[in-house]
Protein backbone atom coordinates (compact mmCIF):
# COMPACT_ATOMS: atom_id res chain seq x y z
CA UNK A 1 0.00 0.00 0.00
CA UNK A 2 1.05 3.20 -0.91
CA UNK A 3 -0.11 7.07 -0.21
CA UNK A 4 -1.85 7.08 -3.41
CA UNK A 5 -3.41 4.37 -2.57
CA UNK A 6 -4.53 5.90 0.48
CA UNK A 7 -8.26 7.69 -0.55
CA UNK A 8 -9.21 8.76 2.92
CA UNK A 9 -8.54 9.24 6.87
CA UNK A 10 -8.92 5.33 7.61
CA UNK A 11 -6.21 4.52 4.73
CA UNK A 12 -3.84 6.46 6.44
CA UNK A 13 -4.95 4.79 9.63
CA UNK A 14 -4.04 1.81 7.73
CA UNK A 15 -0.53 2.92 6.06
CA UNK A 16 0.31 4.02 9.75
CA UNK A 17 -0.46 0.67 11.06
CA UNK A 18 1.85 -1.15 8.68
CA UNK A 19 4.94 1.67 9.77
CA UNK A 20 4.88 2.25 12.94
CA UNK A 21 5.71 -0.41 15.73
CA UNK A 22 2.63 -0.98 17.41
CA UNK A 23 3.34 0.22 20.86
CA UNK A 24 3.88 3.56 18.65
CA UNK A 25 0.54 3.13 16.73
CA UNK A 26 -1.14 2.02 19.54
CA UNK A 27 -0.43 5.08 21.20
CA UNK A 28 -1.76 7.29 19.02
CA UNK A 29 -4.62 5.31 17.89
CA UNK A 30 -5.55 3.89 21.43
CA UNK A 31 -7.69 5.68 24.01
CA UNK A 32 -9.09 4.84 27.51
CA UNK A 33 -10.54 1.97 29.55
CA UNK A 34 -13.09 0.39 26.73
CA UNK A 35 -12.52 3.27 23.87
CA UNK A 36 -16.36 4.30 24.03
CA UNK A 37 -16.22 8.04 24.18
CA UNK A 38 -13.28 7.33 20.90
CA UNK A 39 -16.34 5.52 18.79
CA UNK A 40 -18.34 7.28 20.01
CA UNK A 41 -16.74 10.93 19.03
CA UNK A 42 -16.74 9.67 14.87
CA UNK A 43 -20.50 7.60 15.44
CA UNK A 44 -22.32 10.82 16.52
CA UNK A 45 -21.30 12.44 13.51
CA UNK A 46 -23.82 9.55 12.28
CA UNK A 47 -26.75 10.29 14.03
CA UNK A 48 -27.69 13.33 11.94
CA UNK A 49 -28.16 13.46 7.90
CA UNK A 50 -27.16 16.48 5.96
CA UNK A 51 -30.28 18.33 3.93
CA UNK A 52 -28.90 19.55 1.11
CA UNK A 53 -30.24 22.34 -1.17
CA UNK A 54 -30.10 22.17 -4.71
CA UNK A 55 -29.67 24.74 -7.78
CA UNK A 56 -27.75 27.28 -6.19
CA UNK A 57 -24.65 28.14 -8.49
CA UNK A 58 -21.51 26.77 -6.74
CA UNK A 59 -18.95 26.71 -9.42
CA UNK A 60 -17.32 29.46 -6.94
CA UNK A 61 -17.24 28.53 -3.11
CA UNK A 62 -15.38 30.34 -0.56
CA UNK A 63 -14.39 27.22 2.43
CA UNK A 64 -12.50 30.44 4.28
CA UNK A 65 -13.66 31.36 7.93
CA UNK A 66 -12.12 33.36 11.20
CA UNK A 67 -10.81 31.25 13.62
CA UNK A 68 -9.45 33.18 17.09
CA UNK A 69 -8.78 36.26 14.96
CA UNK A 70 -6.68 34.90 11.83
CA UNK A 71 -8.20 33.56 8.43
CA UNK A 72 -8.35 30.06 7.89
CA UNK A 73 -8.73 28.41 4.38
CA UNK A 74 -10.90 25.68 5.80
CA UNK A 75 -13.27 25.54 8.76
CA UNK A 76 -10.59 22.95 10.21
CA UNK A 77 -8.08 23.23 12.87
CA UNK A 78 -5.21 20.48 13.42
CA UNK A 79 -5.66 19.73 17.19
CA UNK A 80 -2.19 20.07 18.90
CA UNK A 81 -0.94 16.37 20.05
CA UNK A 82 2.55 15.37 21.59
CA UNK A 83 5.67 13.44 20.51
CA UNK A 84 5.85 14.09 17.01
CA UNK A 85 9.27 12.79 16.59
CA UNK A 86 8.34 9.50 17.95
CA UNK A 87 5.80 8.89 14.37
CA UNK A 88 7.98 10.40 11.71
CA UNK A 89 11.23 11.76 12.16
CA UNK A 90 10.43 14.94 10.80
CA UNK A 91 7.86 15.26 13.16
CA UNK A 92 6.09 19.06 13.92
CA UNK A 93 7.80 20.54 11.20
CA UNK A 94 5.74 18.58 9.36
CA UNK A 95 2.50 19.47 10.84
CA UNK A 96 3.53 22.83 10.62
CA UNK A 97 4.62 23.02 6.79
CA UNK A 98 1.53 21.40 6.15
CA UNK A 99 -0.58 23.64 7.70
CA UNK A 100 1.19 26.71 6.15
CA UNK A 101 0.99 25.24 2.74
CA UNK A 102 -2.77 24.68 3.25
CA UNK A 103 -3.91 27.93 5.45
CA UNK A 104 -4.92 26.22 8.31
CA UNK A 105 -4.23 26.57 12.16
CA UNK A 106 -2.58 24.00 14.08
CA UNK A 107 -1.10 23.49 17.72
CA UNK A 108 1.93 22.22 19.07
CA UNK A 109 1.83 20.18 22.30
CA UNK A 110 4.02 20.99 25.63
CA UNK A 111 5.14 18.13 24.70
CA UNK A 112 6.18 18.87 21.53
CA UNK A 113 9.41 17.58 20.14
CA UNK A 114 10.22 21.01 18.47
CA UNK A 115 11.32 23.88 20.21
CA UNK A 116 8.64 26.82 20.62
CA UNK A 117 11.19 29.19 18.79
CA UNK A 118 11.79 27.25 15.83
CA UNK A 119 8.00 26.28 14.67
CA UNK A 120 7.70 30.30 15.04
CA UNK A 121 10.65 30.50 12.73
CA UNK A 122 9.33 27.88 10.40
CA UNK A 123 6.08 29.28 9.47
CA UNK A 124 4.43 33.02 10.10
CA UNK A 125 0.68 30.69 9.92
CA UNK A 126 -1.40 30.79 12.52
CA UNK A 127 0.14 28.92 15.56
CA UNK A 128 -1.53 27.98 19.19
CA UNK A 129 0.81 26.53 22.23
CA UNK A 130 -0.93 24.00 24.08
CA UNK A 131 -0.14 24.43 27.52
CA UNK A 132 -0.17 21.62 30.44
CA UNK A 133 0.24 23.30 34.24
CA UNK A 134 2.95 21.95 35.54
CA UNK A 135 3.44 21.56 39.32
CA UNK A 136 7.10 23.77 38.67
CA UNK A 137 5.63 27.56 38.42
CA UNK A 138 8.75 28.41 37.02
CA UNK A 139 8.38 25.74 33.83
CA UNK A 140 4.90 27.42 33.32
CA UNK A 141 6.02 30.92 33.24
CA UNK A 142 8.74 30.08 31.18
CA UNK A 143 6.76 28.16 28.27
CA UNK A 144 4.14 31.16 28.61
CA UNK A 145 7.10 33.55 28.34
CA UNK A 146 8.82 31.82 25.72
CA UNK A 147 5.44 31.93 23.61
CA UNK A 148 5.34 35.39 24.01
CA UNK A 149 8.58 36.06 22.78
CA UNK A 150 7.63 34.38 19.53
CA UNK A 151 4.80 35.59 18.76
CA UNK A 152 2.53 32.48 19.04
CA UNK A 153 -1.56 33.56 17.90
CA UNK A 154 -3.03 31.40 20.47
CA UNK A 155 -2.63 29.72 24.42
CA UNK A 156 -4.66 26.87 24.50
CA UNK A 157 -4.54 25.69 27.99
CA UNK A 158 -5.79 21.80 28.22
CA UNK A 159 -7.93 21.41 30.70
CA UNK A 160 -9.69 17.80 30.49
CA UNK A 161 -6.17 16.09 31.72
CA UNK A 162 -5.98 16.49 35.33
CA UNK A 163 -4.77 12.99 35.87
CA UNK A 164 -3.93 10.62 32.74
CA UNK A 165 -7.01 8.93 31.43
CA UNK A 166 -6.70 4.66 32.01
CA UNK A 167 -4.68 4.01 28.61
CA UNK A 168 -4.76 0.06 28.41
CA UNK A 169 -3.03 -0.29 25.12
CA UNK A 170 -0.12 1.73 26.67
CA UNK A 171 -0.09 -0.10 29.73
CA UNK A 172 0.47 -3.51 27.36
CA UNK A 173 2.92 -2.44 25.29
CA UNK A 174 5.15 -0.23 28.32
CA UNK A 175 5.03 2.66 26.03
CA UNK A 176 6.82 5.90 27.37
CA UNK A 177 8.88 8.95 26.39
CA UNK A 178 11.19 8.43 24.55
CA UNK A 179 10.73 5.40 23.75
CA UNK A 180 12.18 2.30 25.07
CA UNK A 181 13.24 -0.82 23.77
CA UNK A 182 11.83 -3.08 26.07
CA UNK A 183 12.05 -7.06 25.65
CA UNK A 184 7.93 -7.63 25.08
CA UNK A 185 8.56 -4.97 22.36
CA UNK A 186 11.24 -5.61 21.04
CA UNK A 187 10.34 -7.78 17.90
CA UNK A 188 7.59 -4.58 17.11
CA UNK A 189 10.32 -2.69 16.43
CA UNK A 190 12.48 -5.40 14.64
CA UNK A 191 9.80 -5.49 12.21
CA UNK A 192 9.92 -1.91 11.42
CA UNK A 193 12.97 -1.60 10.46
CA UNK A 194 12.95 1.83 7.97
CA UNK A 195 11.22 3.73 11.68
CA UNK A 196 14.05 2.21 14.03
CA UNK A 197 16.57 3.01 11.75
CA UNK A 198 14.80 6.86 11.50
CA UNK A 199 14.60 6.82 14.94
CA UNK A 200 18.03 5.99 16.06
CA UNK A 201 19.94 7.49 13.43
CA UNK A 202 18.10 10.77 12.80
CA UNK A 203 18.02 13.70 15.30
CA UNK A 204 17.85 12.99 18.52
CA UNK A 205 14.98 12.74 20.64
CA UNK A 206 13.60 15.76 22.86
CA UNK A 207 11.76 17.92 24.90
CA UNK A 208 13.07 21.31 24.20
CA UNK A 209 10.24 23.02 25.53
CA UNK A 210 10.28 21.31 28.95
CA UNK A 211 13.98 19.81 29.29
CA UNK A 212 14.74 23.14 30.62
CA UNK A 213 13.00 22.47 33.78
CA UNK A 214 12.69 18.78 33.98
CA UNK A 215 14.14 15.67 32.86
CA UNK A 216 10.88 13.34 33.01
CA UNK A 217 10.26 12.76 29.33
CA UNK A 218 13.45 13.19 27.75
CA UNK A 219 16.39 12.26 29.46
CA UNK A 220 14.09 10.14 32.30
CA UNK A 221 12.12 7.33 30.07
CA UNK A 222 8.30 7.73 31.74
CA UNK A 223 5.06 6.56 30.63
CA UNK A 224 2.53 9.39 29.27
CA UNK A 225 0.64 8.52 32.69
CA UNK A 226 3.15 8.61 35.05
CA UNK A 227 4.07 11.95 33.26
CA UNK A 228 0.99 13.45 33.84
CA UNK A 229 -0.04 11.77 37.43
CA UNK A 230 3.28 13.00 38.53
CA UNK A 231 3.97 16.25 36.87
CA UNK A 232 0.78 18.02 36.10
CA UNK A 233 -1.24 20.58 39.01
CA UNK A 234 -4.00 18.64 40.20
CA UNK A 235 -4.68 21.65 42.07
CA UNK A 236 -5.14 23.22 38.90
CA UNK A 237 -8.53 25.55 38.91
CA UNK A 238 -10.57 28.16 37.53
CA UNK A 239 -8.52 30.69 39.66
CA UNK A 240 -5.05 29.16 37.87
CA UNK A 241 -6.97 29.42 34.29
CA UNK A 242 -8.04 32.98 35.18
CA UNK A 243 -4.39 33.48 36.18
CA UNK A 244 -3.06 31.92 32.97
CA UNK A 245 -5.10 33.99 30.96
CA UNK A 246 -4.02 37.38 32.09
CA UNK A 247 -0.10 36.07 32.42
CA UNK A 248 -0.13 35.27 29.09
CA UNK A 249 -3.02 38.21 27.88
CA UNK A 250 -2.96 37.19 24.30
CA UNK A 251 -5.74 34.83 22.79
CA UNK A 252 -6.54 32.27 24.66
CA UNK A 253 -8.65 28.92 24.79
CA UNK A 254 -9.77 26.37 27.01
CA UNK A 255 -9.43 22.88 25.32
CA UNK A 256 -11.65 20.25 26.53
CA UNK A 257 -14.42 22.11 28.23
CA UNK A 258 -17.79 20.07 27.74
CA UNK A 259 -20.45 21.56 30.59
CA UNK A 260 -22.39 24.54 29.76
CA UNK A 261 -21.87 25.55 32.80
CA UNK A 262 -17.81 25.05 32.43
CA UNK A 263 -18.51 27.07 29.07
CA UNK A 264 -19.73 30.18 30.87
CA UNK A 265 -17.47 30.36 32.92
CA UNK A 266 -14.54 29.88 29.83
CA UNK A 267 -16.93 33.41 29.24
CA UNK A 268 -16.72 34.80 32.33
CA UNK A 269 -12.87 34.33 32.56
CA UNK A 270 -12.90 36.16 29.23
CA UNK A 271 -11.45 33.19 27.05
CA UNK A 272 -11.14 33.99 23.26
CA UNK A 273 -12.33 30.25 22.44
CA UNK A 274 -13.23 26.80 24.06
CA UNK A 275 -12.39 23.50 22.40
CA UNK A 276 -15.50 21.20 22.92
CA UNK A 277 -13.49 17.97 23.59
CA UNK A 278 -12.92 14.92 25.54
CA UNK A 279 -9.29 14.59 24.55
CA UNK A 280 -10.34 12.13 21.14
CA UNK A 281 -11.30 9.51 24.13
CA UNK A 282 -8.13 8.97 25.87
CA UNK A 283 -9.20 10.60 28.87
CA UNK A 284 -12.55 10.20 30.64
CA UNK A 285 -14.13 7.26 29.03
CA UNK A 286 -18.16 7.30 28.47
CA UNK A 287 -17.77 11.33 28.34
CA UNK A 288 -20.37 12.50 25.87
CA UNK A 289 -18.72 12.84 22.35
CA UNK A 290 -17.88 16.52 21.64
CA UNK A 291 -20.19 16.50 18.36
CA UNK A 292 -23.28 15.31 20.53
CA UNK A 293 -22.42 18.41 23.28
CA UNK A 294 -22.13 20.77 20.68
CA UNK A 295 -25.44 22.59 20.22
CA UNK A 296 -26.35 23.05 23.75
CA UNK A 297 -22.72 24.31 23.94
CA UNK A 298 -23.90 26.43 21.18
CA UNK A 299 -27.21 27.63 22.42
CA UNK A 300 -25.53 28.86 25.71
CA UNK A 301 -22.62 30.79 24.99
CA UNK A 302 -22.29 31.03 21.03
CA UNK A 303 -21.68 34.94 19.52
CA UNK A 304 -19.82 35.20 22.97
CA UNK A 305 -17.19 33.36 22.82
CA UNK A 306 -16.11 30.54 19.33
CA UNK A 307 -16.84 26.99 20.00
CA UNK A 308 -14.45 24.65 18.29
CA UNK A 309 -15.87 21.10 18.05
CA UNK A 310 -12.69 19.10 18.61
CA UNK A 311 -12.37 14.95 17.94
CA UNK A 312 -13.75 11.88 16.51
CA UNK A 313 -13.41 13.96 12.69
CA UNK A 314 -12.45 11.88 9.98
CA UNK A 315 -14.46 13.41 6.60
CA UNK A 316 -15.19 16.80 4.89
CA UNK A 317 -18.64 16.07 5.77
CA UNK A 318 -18.11 15.98 9.73
CA UNK A 319 -17.10 19.72 9.70
CA UNK A 320 -19.98 20.33 7.54
CA UNK A 321 -22.11 18.50 10.35
CA UNK A 322 -20.35 20.17 12.95
CA UNK A 323 -21.03 24.14 11.44
CA UNK A 324 -24.19 23.32 10.48
CA UNK A 325 -24.53 22.92 14.23
CA UNK A 326 -23.18 25.91 15.25
CA UNK A 327 -19.27 25.51 15.62
CA UNK A 328 -16.89 28.02 14.39
CA UNK A 329 -14.69 25.18 13.39
CA UNK A 330 -13.69 21.73 13.98
CA UNK A 331 -10.62 20.12 15.03
CA UNK A 332 -8.94 16.71 15.22
CA UNK A 333 -5.87 15.18 15.98
CA UNK A 334 -5.46 11.42 14.08
CA UNK A 335 -6.98 12.92 11.27
CA UNK A 336 -3.49 14.13 10.46
CA UNK A 337 -1.58 11.68 13.06
CA UNK A 338 -2.23 8.93 10.59
CA UNK A 339 -0.86 10.89 7.74
CA UNK A 340 2.36 11.83 9.56
CA UNK A 341 3.37 8.06 10.49
CA UNK A 342 2.65 6.98 7.13
CA UNK A 343 4.69 9.62 4.99
CA UNK A 344 5.86 12.16 7.10
CA UNK A 345 5.19 16.06 5.54
CA UNK A 346 3.87 14.63 2.47
CA UNK A 347 1.34 12.19 3.96
CA UNK A 348 -0.10 15.11 6.10
CA UNK A 349 -0.52 17.32 3.07
CA UNK A 350 -2.39 14.16 1.21
CA UNK A 351 -4.50 14.21 4.02
CA UNK A 352 -5.01 17.95 4.31
CA UNK A 353 -6.08 17.30 0.36
CA UNK A 354 -8.46 14.48 0.89
CA UNK A 355 -9.85 16.68 3.85
CA UNK A 356 -9.95 19.82 1.36
CA UNK A 357 -11.85 18.10 -1.29
CA UNK A 358 -14.17 16.71 0.56
CA UNK A 359 -15.54 19.58 2.21
CA UNK A 360 -15.70 21.29 -1.16
CA UNK A 361 -17.12 18.87 -3.05
CA UNK A 362 -19.58 18.55 0.52
CA UNK A 363 -20.58 22.55 0.22
CA UNK A 364 -21.21 22.54 -3.20
CA UNK A 365 -23.80 18.94 -2.88
CA UNK A 366 -25.07 20.58 -0.44
CA UNK A 367 -25.86 23.86 -2.51
CA UNK A 368 -24.19 26.59 -0.52
CA UNK A 369 -21.17 28.68 -1.21
CA UNK A 370 -19.80 29.94 2.21
CA UNK A 371 -19.34 28.38 5.72
CA UNK A 372 -21.55 30.55 7.06
CA UNK A 373 -23.86 29.44 5.19
CA UNK A 374 -24.53 26.55 6.95
CA UNK A 375 -27.37 26.23 9.94
CA UNK A 376 -29.21 24.09 11.64
CA UNK A 377 -31.90 24.03 8.80
CA UNK A 378 -29.51 21.59 6.97
CA UNK A 379 -29.59 18.96 9.61
CA UNK A 380 -32.25 16.16 10.88
CA UNK A 381 -31.41 13.73 13.87
CA UNK A 382 -32.05 10.47 12.87
C1 LIG B 1 -3.49 14.06 21.71
N1 LIG B 1 -4.16 15.14 22.27
C2 LIG B 1 -3.47 16.08 23.01
N2 LIG B 1 -4.12 17.15 23.53
C3 LIG B 1 -3.44 18.08 24.25
O1 LIG B 1 -4.06 19.03 24.72
N3 LIG B 1 -2.09 17.95 24.45
C4 LIG B 1 -1.38 16.90 23.95
O2 LIG B 1 -0.18 16.82 24.14
C5 LIG B 1 -2.08 15.91 23.21
N4 LIG B 1 -1.43 14.83 22.71
C6 LIG B 1 -2.10 13.91 21.94
C7 LIG B 1 -1.41 12.85 21.39
C8 LIG B 1 -2.08 11.95 20.56
C9 LIG B 1 -1.32 10.82 19.96
C10 LIG B 1 -3.47 12.11 20.30
C11 LIG B 1 -4.21 11.16 19.40
C12 LIG B 1 -4.15 13.15 20.87
C13 LIG B 1 -5.60 15.35 22.01
C14 LIG B 1 -5.81 16.15 20.72
O3 LIG B 1 -5.43 17.49 20.88
C15 LIG B 1 -7.29 16.13 20.31
O4 LIG B 1 -8.09 16.59 21.36
C16 LIG B 1 -7.76 14.74 19.88
O5 LIG B 1 -6.79 14.15 19.05
C17 LIG B 1 -9.10 14.82 19.18
O6 LIG B 1 -9.55 13.56 18.78
P1 LIG B 1 -9.26 12.94 17.30
O7 LIG B 1 -9.35 14.07 16.33
O8 LIG B 1 -7.89 12.36 17.37
O9 LIG B 1 -10.32 11.93 17.15
C1 LIG C 1 -1.99 12.39 25.16
C2 LIG C 1 -1.36 13.59 25.63
C3 LIG C 1 0.05 13.75 25.71
O1 LIG C 1 -3.21 12.42 24.95
O2 LIG C 1 -2.15 14.67 25.83
O3 LIG C 1 -1.30 11.35 25.00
Amino acid sequence: MRLSDCHNIDDLRGLAQRRLPWPVFDYIDGAADDEVSKARNTAAFDDVDLVPNVLAGVAEIDTSCTIMGRESALPLMLSPTALQRVFHWQGERAVALAARKFGLWFGISSLATVSIEEIAALTDGPKLFQLYVHKDEALNASMIERCKEAGFDALALTVDTIVSGKRERCQRSGFTTPPRFTPSAVWSYATRPRWTLDYLFREKFRLPNLDTHVGEGTSKAVSIAEYFDTMLDTAMDWDTAARIRQDWGGTFCLKGVMSVADARRAVEIGADAIMVSNHGGRQLDGSRAPFDQLAEIVDAVGGEIEVICDGGVRRGTHVLKALAQGATAASGGRLYLYALAAAGQEGVEHALGLLRDEIERGMRLMGVTSVDALNREMLRAR
